[in-house]
């Protein structure tokens, strides 16, 4: 079966071909973050307009042979940017007389560190992204129990306010992390987030502040902000794989998968294969926000039966 995916959540317009839920033959990104850069976060009404511009050459560019099925991201998301790629696919669906399906991009995002993979359920998953920070336990495709999520900022979010601070442009993550690889992670003696009475949910707002406070009053010479960056980063970053011990602790869990931008992260990687004998990362370019895993997770959600076309995007969806 083949799916083309269609991605608008924030600010990347995507399409994609996948066959069988594994097999990409084709995977379009288009991303508007330079407008964005100036703002030192996603603009949601320009990051709207530049969809409409761009979504219909990446889904020709994208559609390389005939399909069967289209997928769109239905959310969580920016509103405007949704209701481009929904209205997109709902159009297409009916000109292709196409069955169309609305998916979680949350979930696309964890499908993408399984695509292709073997199944080691129950396993623990991770969401790590601009927008969201997620532990659950995952006992097949479709079947999560949330463990933890964040009561404030993303941990990708922590990174981009982080990096504005320190003067690096928008998207801030990799910026933060190649800085951080001349720094000395112990110098500015920095604390993880716990939030009361719920030790496996994370807060990085704090450490977003202490990360402000550090700076304050003080003229910071380019190695000071290279072990600010790199203290921030080894804090945050053992915060996520001290609390995903603790979650892995509690069923017998016999692999971890990540997805989300911030899976790009090198140091990430290395300390969560330190820390788990099994660990399953996306590939680069299922990484940051892409189409390929809305159409995989597509083939696999879809049941026979196209979504109504008056399927509403949604910005918030729990899972
Ligand atoms: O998954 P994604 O493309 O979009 C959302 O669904 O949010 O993730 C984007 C996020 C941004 O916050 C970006 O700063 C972060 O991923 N990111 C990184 C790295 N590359 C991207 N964070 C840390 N280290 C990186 N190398
Ligand atoms: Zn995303």
């Amino acid at each position: 079966m083949k799916v083309l995916g269609i991605e608008s959540t924030c600010d990347e317009t995507a399409a994609s071909v996948v066959v069988d839920g594994k097999e990409i033959l084709s995977n379009v990104v288009a991303s508007s973050s330079d407008i964005h850069e100036q703002y030192g976060g996603v603009f949601p009404e320009l990051a709207a307009r530049k969809h409409a511009e761009m979504i219909l050459p990446v889904v020709e560019k994208a559609l390389v042979c005939d399909i069967d099925l289209i997928a769109v991201a239905k959310g969580p998301g920016l509103i405007g940017s949704l209701l481009v790629g929904m209205q997109f696919a709902k159009g297409l669906a009916i000109a292709m007389n196409k069955p169309f399906i609305g998916v979680n991009h949350v979930e696309a995002h964890l499908y993408a560190a399984m695509m292709g993979e073997q199944a080691h359920f129950p396993a623990l998953g991770l969401v790590l992204s601009g927008g969201h920070t997620l532990m659950l336990r995952i006992d097949g495709l479709g079947q999560y129990t949330k463990i933890g999520t964040t009561v404030d900022d993303a941990v990708g979010e922590a990174y981009d306010k982080v990096a504005t601070m320190l003067g690096l442009p928008y998207p801030g993550g990799p910026h933060v992390e190649k800085l951080a690889k001349n720094g000395d992670p112990q110098k500015f003696p920095l604390r993880a987030g716990y939030v009361k009475r719920s030790p496996l949910d994370f807060s990085f707002s704090g450490l977003k502040t202490a990360v402000l406070y550090s700076m304050r009053g003080k003229t910071m010479s380019d190695e000071d902000k290279a072990d600010l960056a790199a203290s921030f980063q080894e804090t945050a970053l053992r915060d996520l794989v001290h609390k995903a011990k603790l979650a892995a602790q509690t069923f017998p869990c016999q692999a971890v998968y990540l997805g989300g931008g911030v899976c790009q992260n090198e140091r990430l990687k290395e300390l969560f294969s330190e820390a788990f004998e099994r660990v399953y990362f996306p590939p680069r370019e299922l990484t940051l926000d892409n189409a390929a895993m809305i159409a995989g997770l597509g083939y696999h959600k879809y049941t026979g039966c196209s979504d109504p076309l008056d399927l509403e995007p949604l910005t918030r969806i729990p899972i």
